[in-house]
C-alpha cells in the first residue's frame, strides 16, 4: 500500500494506474462504516482495478464553533486497518496541498443542502462540495463510495456530480450500526457513558415512526411526534431537527409517501448524532 501526500504525485498516480479506479474519501478516525465503503470499494475494482482511500480533515466543511481542532486523527492505526482491508493506495495530503494560499473557490449547491443539516450548518455543504470535487480532480476515479448515513451528503454530492457533468459514478452503501442500533461514527467516542447508553433510542425512534408509516400514517406531523416521544425519554437529548422529507430533493413534505426519508440531529451534550430512516427500504442506485 502506498501513502501519498501530494496533488501531484497523486495526479501522476492516477494517469498510470489500470482502471477501475473506486475512491473512497473520508477524514480518518476510522471504524466498521469506513470499512465497509472499502469493502465495495473492492469489490467494484475487482483484482486489476485500484481502491484510492483518502484521509483528510476539512476544515472548510466545520463551522467556527464546531470540533475542528479535537477531530481525532490516529493516521498510524488508520493505515493499518486500511492495508489490512485491501486499499491500494492512501490519499492524505498536507493541507495547503487542498487549500493553496489565497484560495478562493467554491461549489455551491443551493437546493438539496438547504434542508436538515444544511439549515443549522450554513456553509458545510459548501466545504464538502469542494473538497470532493477537487479531491476528484485530484484521484480522478471511476466510481467514489459514499455512505448513506450522510443521506443529505449524499444527495448534495449526487446533484452536483450531475450538474457539473463530473465523470464519476457514485456508489452508496448503507450505514453500519452497532448491536445496539447506534449508527457508527467517529463522533460516538465523546459520548460519556450514560449518553452512550441513552443514544440507541435514536434507531428506535426512526423503527417507530417507519412502523407507523407501514401500518397506515402518513402525516408528517404524527410520524414526527413518535419520533419525538421516543427522543423525549432520553434524559440526555436534545432534538437539533426531526423531518420528513422527499428522498431526492430533501424538501418537507407533509404526507408521506415511500420513497420519503425521516432524518434527524440529536445532540447529547455538545455532540450532534445523525441518523435518517427510508420509509421504503430499497437499494439505492446513482
Ligand atoms: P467521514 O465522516 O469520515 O465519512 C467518510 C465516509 O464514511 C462518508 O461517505 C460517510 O457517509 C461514511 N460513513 C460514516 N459512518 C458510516 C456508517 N456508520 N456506515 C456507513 N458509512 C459511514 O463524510 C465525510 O467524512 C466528509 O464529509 C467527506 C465526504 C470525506 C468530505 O470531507
Amino acid at each position: 500500500m502506498k501513502i501519498i501526500r501530494t496533488s501531484a504525485a497523486m495526479q501522476k498516480w492516477s494517469r498510470t494506474a489500470t482502471s477501475p479506479i473506486v475512491f473512497v474519501p473520508t477524514m480518518g478516525a476510522l471504524h466498521e462504516g469506513h470499512m465497509a465503503l472499502v469493502q465495495r470499494a473492492r469489490k467494484l475494482a475487482g483484482k486489476n482495478g485500484s481502491v484510492v482511500f483518502s484521509i483528510f480533515v476539512n476544515p472548510m466543511q466545520f463551522g467556527p464553533k464546531e470540533d475542528l481542532s479535537r477531530y481525532p486523527r490516529p493516521f498510524k492505526r488508520d493505515a493499518t486497518m486500511c492495508k489490512e482491508a485491501g486499499v491500494d493506495v492512501i490519499f492524505h495530503p498536507i493541507p495547503d496541498q487542498i487549500y493553496p494560499d489565497g484560495f478562493s473557490t467554491a461549489v455551491d449547491e443551493s437546493s438539496v443542502s438547504t434542508s436538515l443539516c444544511g439549515a443549522s450548518r450554513t456553509e458545510h455543504f459548501r466545504g464538502v462540495c469542494t473538497v470532493v470535487l477537487k479531491l476528484f480532480n485530484i484521484v480522478h476515479p471511476d466510481t467514489a463510495v459514499f455512505g448513506l448515513k450522510d443521506y443529505q451528503q449524499c444527495r448534495v454530492l449526487q446533484r452536483m456530480v450531475r450538474d457539473l457533468a463530473v465523470p464519476v459514478k457514485m456508489d452508496f452503501v448503507e450505514t453500519v450500526r452497532e448491536s445496539d442500533g447506534l449508527a457508527l461514527s467517529s463522533r460516538n467516542r465523546y459520548l460519556s457513558p450514560e449518553e452512550r447508553l441513552q443514544a440507541p433510542i435514536i434507531r428506535k425512534a426512526l423503527l417507530a415512526a417507519r412502523a407507523a408509516f407501514r401500518a397506515g400514517e402518513s402525516s408528517e406531523t404524527s410520524l414526527t411526534n413518535i419520533v419525538l416521544r421516543d427522543i423525549r425519554k432520553a434524559t440526555d437529548a436534545r432534538p437539533d431537527y426531526i423531518s420528513v422529507v422527499n428522498g431526492e430533493s430533501l424538501q418537507p413534505v407533509k404526507s408521506a409517501k415511500a420513497n420519503d426519508v425521516i432524518a434527524v440531529a440529536i445532540f447529547f451534550g455538545k455532540t450532534r448524532l445523525i441518523d435518517n430512516i427510508r420509509l421504503l427500504h430499497q437499494r439505492l442506485r446513482a
